[in-house]
This record gives C-alpha cells, structure tokens and sequence, in this order.
C-alpha cells in the first residue's frame, strides 16, 4: 500500500461529477452535499482502509465526509483530505463534519477536543461540529453491549447547555462553521432550541426504511434543521453490541427488493434514494469501490416514483439498530429509557 503522504490523488475517470450531486440549503444558507461517506468502522475496518476509502470516495465523486473522534482514524483520514486537497479540490468544495465524543462534555475539554480533531484531520476548520451524544457517558471502541461507565448519568439539561456554549464559542472562534446535535429526541431538542443562542444547523439520527422516526424526522424540519441519515442501509456490518436477535434487514425487506429489481438497482441504492428523496442526507460508509460508487450513482439517477415512495413509508418496522445500552446509567434500564418514547426525559 502507498504511504498517504506521498499519494498522487486525482479524479477517477468513471467518477460521477460532484456538480450532479443535488444540495440541502441549510437555515444558514449553506450548501451540504445530500450524500456523505461515513467513516465508521465498526470496530473492524482499520483506520488505513478507511483512509483509502475516503480517497477512493473522493475519486469517483464524494465530497462530504462523516468523521468523528471515536473512530479512531481522524488523523489517518486527515492524510486522505491533504492528498484530496493537494489534488486539486477546493477546502470549500468539502463538506467535513466531526463529532466532539461523550468523555468531552466539560466546558474545559470542547475547545481542545475539536482542535484535536482539527489537527488530525489537517484542518483550519470544520464544516459541521456534534455533540454524538446527549449523554457524557463514555465507551471504549470495541467495548460489548454489557459495558457501563462508572460515572454514568442520565441528560441534563443545565450540563448539555454548558457543552453547547463551548460549541457555540467554537463557531465565534471560526474554527468550525456549523453545529449540531446527534442521537437527539423531540424533548432534547424542545429545551435546547429554547436555550440556544446558535440553533443547530443538522441533527443526525438513526433512519432507514425500517426505521424511519416520523416524529422527530417531521420535527427537525419544521424547526428548520436538516436531518443526517446514519445507518441508513440498516448497518449490515454494525457491531455485535448493536445486534439483537428481534432486529430486521431493510436490504432484504420484499418492497426494497421489488423496487431495486424493477430499476435494475441494489437494495442499498433504493434506500439511499428514497432517504434522500424524503429530505434526508444520508451517509452511508462503504470500503468498496463498486459500493461507494453505486451509492453515489443513487443520488444522481432516477428518482423513486410517488409509489414507490409510498410503498416503502409503509415498510416501517420501528426497528431501532443502534439501542445505546453502552449509555445507561441505572441498573435494570431498558435502552428505551436512552429515547425519551413517554415524551419525557427520565431522570
Ligand atoms: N451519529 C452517530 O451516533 C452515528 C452512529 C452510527 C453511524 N454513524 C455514521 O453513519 C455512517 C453509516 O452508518 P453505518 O456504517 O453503521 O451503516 P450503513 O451505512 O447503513 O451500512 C454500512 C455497511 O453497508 C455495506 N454497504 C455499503 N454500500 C453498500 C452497497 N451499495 N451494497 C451493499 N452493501 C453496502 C458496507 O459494506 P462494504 O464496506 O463491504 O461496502 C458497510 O458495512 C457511519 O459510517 C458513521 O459515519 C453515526
């Protein structure tokens, strides 16, 4: 393999013209691709493939990559970016979003977190800056589904809000351009939008045809905030922390298949078109070229018909993938208790 550092990277010559690749307006006005490359591994992609990835990614067209610092391979990818960058594509053609983890939520450690990130992505700014999780419960990478961590507490409002404003500092400081929140709920958002000075620009969320979350999907945009799409293929290769025997697959659902098999698609473009078709911007992540590629095509070709769209609204299965039992903080929770489902915030 080619160390990153001395990469000649350029477009490929079957890439899809970035300019094809339709926009989301953001409340601020801005331009987001409505297609990004996640950069997950799953606890089993290492850093140095995802990094080829992400370059692989940008050959054939991506311009909007999904980062965070518990992927553990910012500073691998930031390699990726000043090979993209050297290449030819403008800092302000990429669209970077990273995400600030759960053991940072003190006011003290949000600046320093995201000039982390910075420095290993190789960066003087971010497009778009999380908070990846409401909780400041922490995880270690690769940890099973029965770890806790010692200190563990439930949402507080009084404490994301302390959080947020270094968040908002970030973006007076230009060391990043947009912020928002992930793994949000409709009570979450209610108190922060009452509370914020800068409104989040985006909120990622778990969606896929078989978990679609109408509620807060409806509520993040009437409150003029984009919703990002994570899993959105139904996360085939998801950790073992993130399975349970009750889970359903979107890519093996009989409507997906009817409708892949009359466009002459896979699965997995269905879902991605009508994710973006309904609003969101999804970001799925892929280490294969034909995969990665084939998703982006999804963005560019033919839309779903309103049948089609309606066929699959009619698929949902409320089948959560991502649960956060890592996050509990009381013995003998359920991981509803993490999705405030009786509208309220348990304590
Ligand atoms: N904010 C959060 O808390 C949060 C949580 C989870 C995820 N995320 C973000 O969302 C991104 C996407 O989620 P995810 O990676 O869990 O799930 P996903 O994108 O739904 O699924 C990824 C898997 O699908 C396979 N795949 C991709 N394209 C395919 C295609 N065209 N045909 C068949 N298989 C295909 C990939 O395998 P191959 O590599 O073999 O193609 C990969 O293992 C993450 O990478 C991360 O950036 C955010």
């Amino acid at each position: 393999m080619t160390p990153l550092e001395t990469i000649f990277w350029h477009p490929a010559a079957d890439a899809i013209d970035p300019g094809r690749v339709p926009q989301r307006r953001l409340s601020t006005g801005a331009a987001m691709p409505a297609i990004g490359q996640g950069t997950f591994g799953s606890d089993h992609v290492d850093a140095s493939t995802m990094a080829e990835a992400v370059l692989g990614a940008a050959a054939v067209g991506y311009r909007h990559f999904d980062c965070a610092a518990v992927y553990a391979n910012e500073r691998a990818i930031g390699k990726s970016l000043a090979a993209i960058l050297r290449g030819g594509v403008r800092r302000e053609d990429l669209w970077i979003t990273s995400k600030l983890w759960n053991d940072r939520h003190a006011e003290s450690d949000v600046i320093p977190a995201c000039r982390q990130s910075l420095a290993d992505l190789g960066l003087d700014y971010l497009d778009l800056y999380l908070v990846h999780w409401p909780f400041p419960n922490f995880h270690p990478p690769g940890c099973d589904v029965t770890s806790r961590s010692a200190s563990a507490r439930p949402y507080i409002h009084e404490n994301f809000m302390k959080t947020w404003r270094q968040l908002e500092k970030l973006v007076e400081l230009g060391l990043v351009r947009h912020i928002g929140t992930s793994n949000m709920t409709v009570p979450k958002l209610r108190l922060l939008l009452g509370d914020c000075r800068i409104r989040p620009a985006v909120n990622e969320m778990e969606m896929h045809p078989h978990f679609q979350q109408p509620e807060l999907f409806e509520f993040v945009r009437a409150n003029g905030i984009q919703p990002v799409a994570y899993c959105p293929l139904g996360s085939p290769n998801r950790p073992e922390r993130d399975r349970t025997p009750e889970d359903t697959s979107d890519l093996d659902d009989p409507a997906i298949r009817k409708i892949a098999r009359d466009h002459g698609i896979h699965a997995a473009a269905v879902c991605l078109k009508w994710s973006i078709q309904r609003g969101a911007v999804p970001i799925p992540m892929s280490i294969s070229r034909a995969n990665y590629r084939a998703n982006l095509l999804a963005a560019v070709g033919d839309p779903l018909t309103d049948a089609e769209m309606a066929a699959i609204a009619g698929i949902d299965r409320n089948c959560r993938l991502v649960k956060g039992q890592v996050f509990l903080w009381k013995p003998d929770q359920s991981w509803e208790d993490l999705w405030d489902l009786k509208g309220v915030i348990p304590s």
